[in-house]
């Protein structure tokens, strides 16, 4: 008996789900990207983070908890998180310590310091808080400190304690500036926002980065919940079910992640099953050119 490629998506969703799947091996069922720098492949969808309510001692820390664990057993690797989030590191770096997977995920941070020195005491607190002697990326936070910084982690990146190196953006007004960075620094990652309702970074910045050979990674992916707003209980049209999408989430995840740059979106959950979702936008197809403008069509109206 031969089993259809939907059904071999939902199984493998269903396994995960289920937690019959070793991490390592549903991390291999996901789909994937290269970091174009070194060849390295990682699964497709990554986690963000924010500042978390109540702190380490806060009533929701179990769900905080075990919204990690959900993403790290259904495959997930990639974690998102900056100094800037309030207790974000600190309590990450908890999390990662009680579960015992700090190494077995790639931890992105960032920094947003104006000079070396006080750059230096930042990443050094984030070394303290995230745990590890290493992190695989290191970004500058909103492009804050690229002339004084960014050569420190250049340098720190050949010492060993970074593996890649960034910069980050959420902002159209700093487009300009990510340009120039981009053309000028031999970057292994650039931070961008991008979305279905805010698609400005694919004019210039991912062909850019597509020509420079920089992975993308991709902030508010939901618009900060707009787009869910945007389409509220509506029903899922058809077209869904040919990018293999159960959920509004996977709709959204799935159009950032089929631009040709192969982005790597981040979307910010406190929430297990949110986590779920989100990592299984991660399997099955993705959408072609002529969906991906039926996609745009469909939500523009609704975001007027
Ligand atoms: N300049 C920068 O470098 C920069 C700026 C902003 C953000 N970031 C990074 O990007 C990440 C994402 O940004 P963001 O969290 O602000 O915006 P976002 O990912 O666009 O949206 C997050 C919102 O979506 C909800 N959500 C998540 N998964 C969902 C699902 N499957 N179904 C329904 N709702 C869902 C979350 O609520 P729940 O918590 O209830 O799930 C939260 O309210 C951040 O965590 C951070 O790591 C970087």
């Amino acid at each position: 008996m031969s089993i259809t490629r939907r059904q071999f998506v939902a199984g493998s969703a269903m396994l995960g789900a289920a937690g019959l799947l070793d991490p390592a091996l549903a991390q291999a069922s996901l789909n994937q990207i290269t970091i174009p720098s070194s060849g390295q492949r990682l699964p497709g969808i990554g986690i963000g983070c924010r500042n978390y309510r109540g702190g380490p001692g806060s009533e929701e820390m179990p769900v905080f908890r075990d919204t990690f664990a959900t993403f790290h057993r259904l495959g997930g690797k990639i974690v998102d998180t900056s100094p800037n989030y309030g207790n974000s590191e600190e309590v990450i770096g908890n999390i990662m310590a009680e579960l015992g997977i700090r190494d077995e995920l790639w931890v992105a941070t960032k920094v947003d310091r104006q000079n070396r020195r006080a750059g230096i005491e930042r990443i050094e607190e984030s070394f303290q808080l995230l745990r590890g002697e290493q992190f695989d990326l290191m970004q500058i936070h909103n492009l804050r400190g690229v002339d004084s910084v960014l050569p420190l982690l250049f340098e720190w990146k050949a010492q060993g304690r970074f593996r890649y190196v960034g910069v980050t953006t959420s902002s159209d007004r700093q487009y300009d500036e990510l340009e120039r960075v981009m053309s000028d620094q031999d970057l292994d990652f650039v931070q961008v926002d991008y979305s279905l309702g805010n698609r400005n970074a694919a004019e210039r910045l991912l062909p850019l980065a597509q020509d420079r050979g920089m992975a993308v990674l991709v902030n508010l992916p939901f618009g900060r919940g707009r787009l869910f707003n945007a389409v509220g209980d509506r029903p899922l049209p058809d077209w869904a079910d040919d990018i293999d999408a159960t959920s509004w989430a996977q709709v959204f995840l799935k159009y950032v992640m089929s631009h040709p740059a192969t982005p790597v979106p981040i979307p910010g959950t406190t929430k297990p099953h949110h986590a779920e979702d989100n990592v299984n936008a991660a399997r099955g197809r993705l959408a072609d050119g002529n969906l991906r403008r039926e996609m745009e069509a469909f939500i523009d109206p609704l975001l007027a």
